[in-house]
């Protein structure tokens, strides 16, 4: 579905001016909100193609990814491997916890090993205690998930029903971003960089698009780097922050707009900022649709006093 976004404290010109929808993709599935179900899908068939028994991926203690990838996962019929970020406490994370009683078995690591992702050697080590294991990266990255968001572009514009001038999404890895861009339902979109200090996230995506041109060359003429344009995100802190201004401003939303949640890493910042040019009369888009990319679950790593919502893990009814 597709709502309207009302913002706080717009002069009635901008009101006029600037018509802001959001599709709500954190609605469409229970265990895999948002971008997860459509970075997840074309591995998780991959892995049945290739009979794997488990499927195995990376991600920190709060993922977002590792939470819907458990779930997926245990649905799909494989046992779910995942190698966290760091140590693991005795008292897991609320994620988790989730994970670990949906039947996740977790690997601790070290941070610069981690970094080395499908090259690490706690990834060699998990090979070598288990076979038939389908990997995936860290974010459910790669060019399957492009091609399952490049499908998730074509699904959203066939329920839309006015001309956007532009799109607009959160990135951590890309992927979700260059797959909506590669559709040619979007003409043009605005990348909202979630990860401070991850400015080559536009080399990054430069590369996978170009594998994925030479993997799927039916999407050799896609083009979609000339329709993205980059925005980075320096003046947020650190990834898991919540500034307070960000967090005032998503409680002034949820007063306007009392059916609408947004998480407080991705879709939360990147409104926050979109909020911000508009009301600095610096965005040059009339009408401006917002991908919601799900990671509700992303509050319980987030003070509570800061959370503006009742209870996230309620389902919300429209
Ligand atoms: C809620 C949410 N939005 C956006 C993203 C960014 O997606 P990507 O890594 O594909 O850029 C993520 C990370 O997967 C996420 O959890």
């Amino acid at each position: 579905m597709i709502q309207k976004i009302i913002l706080p404290g717009m002069s009635e010109k901008q009101r006029l001016l600037y018509q802001l929808d959001i599709y709500r993709g954190d609605l469409e599935s229970e265990i895999a909100p948002g971008n997860k179900f459509h970075k997840l899908r074309y591995h998780i068939k991959a892995a049945k193609e290739k009979n794997a028994r488990y499927v195995a991926t990376f991600g920190g203690p709060y993922s977002n990814h590792v939470h819907a990838f458990t779930k997926s996962a245990i649905k799909a019929g494989f046992l779910p491997l995942v190698i966290i970020r760091g140590e693991l406490h005795s008292t897991l994370t609320s994620t988790l916890r989730d994970c670990v009683s949906d039947g996740a078995i977790l690997f601790p690591s070290q941070r610069d090993d981690y970094r080395l992702g499908l090259r690490s050697e706690i990834k060699s080590e998990v090979d070598k205690l288990y076979s038939d294991v389908y990997w995936i990266g860290e974010g459910g990255g790669g060019t399957l998930g492009v091609l399952g968001c490049c499908d998730w572009a074509d699904q959203i514009s066939h329920i839309i029903n006015k001309k956007y001038d532009t799109w607009c999404v959160s990135s951590g890895t890309g992927t979700t971003s260059l797959g909506l861009a590669c559709s040619n339902a979007v003409e043009s979109l605005q990348v909202f960089n979630a990860l401070k200090g991850a400015e080559d996230i536009e080399h990054e995506v430069e590369v996978l698009w170009h594998k994925m041109a030479g993997e799927f060359t039916h999407m050799k003429h896609a083009d979609p780097l000339s329709k993205m344009s980059f925005w980075h995100s320096k003046e947020f802190g650190r990834f898991g922050k919540l500034p307070l201004e960000v967090a005032d401003f998503l409680k002034e939303l949820y007063f306007l707009n009392p059916t609408l949640r947004l998480d407080p890493v991705y879709t939360g910042k990147m409104a926050y900022r979109i909020w911000l040019k508009i009301k600095h009369n610096c965005w040059d888009y009339q009408r401006s649709l917002i991908v919601h990319t799900g990671g509700l679950q992303g509050w319980r790593g987030i003070k509570g006093t800061l959370n503006p919502y009742p209870n996230v893990d309620e389902p919300i009814t429209m």
